[in-house]
């Protein structure tokens, strides 16, 4: 037993370790409850969006738009593989969970036509727009509700924030790799 015990500790301190070395020594959000994550994420985005509807040139518009479709991408990623399922099994929720991933659906399709999208014109500039109003609506509910209700629950906060840093920069990651991939001759 205690030999069987051994490799799969070795392994996992092998492989917190070089997840650490690839992340470069990032030490932020290790201290960050599941709540506290998720509501910085929210806040970056509007901030995002008040950005993109202040800028000017379509250079500026593109790299705005497309900054906003990777970070919700990954955001609402997090959320349904981590934060949703966690909250539906402590409050046995039927209601506030599927009402979300109809809204993260909706925004998803929003991103999937900008993302296709040449960064000029105003179906561009409508699609980002109405994209903020979703994202603005979807993350009060959030917010308003579903947030204060797993305050309020026995959910482990502080684990599942953990869990949701480590996701978020596993696929932050892999989303830079896939850019520079695609920026190479
Ligand atoms: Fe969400
Ligand atoms: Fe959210």
């Amino acid at each position: 037993m205690p030999t069987s015990k051994k490799t799969p500790a070795k392994k996992s301190a092998a492989k917190k370790a070089s997840a650490s070395a690839t992340r470069g020594g990032n030490r932020k959000s290790a201290s960050q409850d599941a709540i506290a994550l998720l509501k910085a994420d929210h806040k970056h985005v509007s901030d995002l969006f008040d950005q993109f509807e202040k800028a000017r040139s379509d250079a500026r518009k593109k790299a705005l738009a497309a900054q906003i479709c990777n970070e919700l991408t990954v955001h609402a990623q997090i959320e349904e593989e981590i934060f949703y399922p966690a909250f539906k099994a402590a409050l046995k929720d039927k209601e506030m969970v599927p009402e979300a991933l109809v809204e993260h659906g909706s925004v998803k399709d929003l991103i999937s036509a900008v993302q296709e999208q040449e960064p000029s014109g105003e179906m561009f500039e409508a699609r980002v727009t109405v994209m903020g109003e979703f994202v603005k609506h979807h993350v009060k509910e959030e917010e308003k509700q579903m947030f204060a209700k797993a305050r309020k629950s026995n959910m482990d906060l502080a684990a599942l924030g953990e869990a949701l840093a480590t996701r978020k920069q596993e696929l932050m990651a892999s989303d830079a790799a896939l850019r520079s991939a695609r920026a190479m001759p």
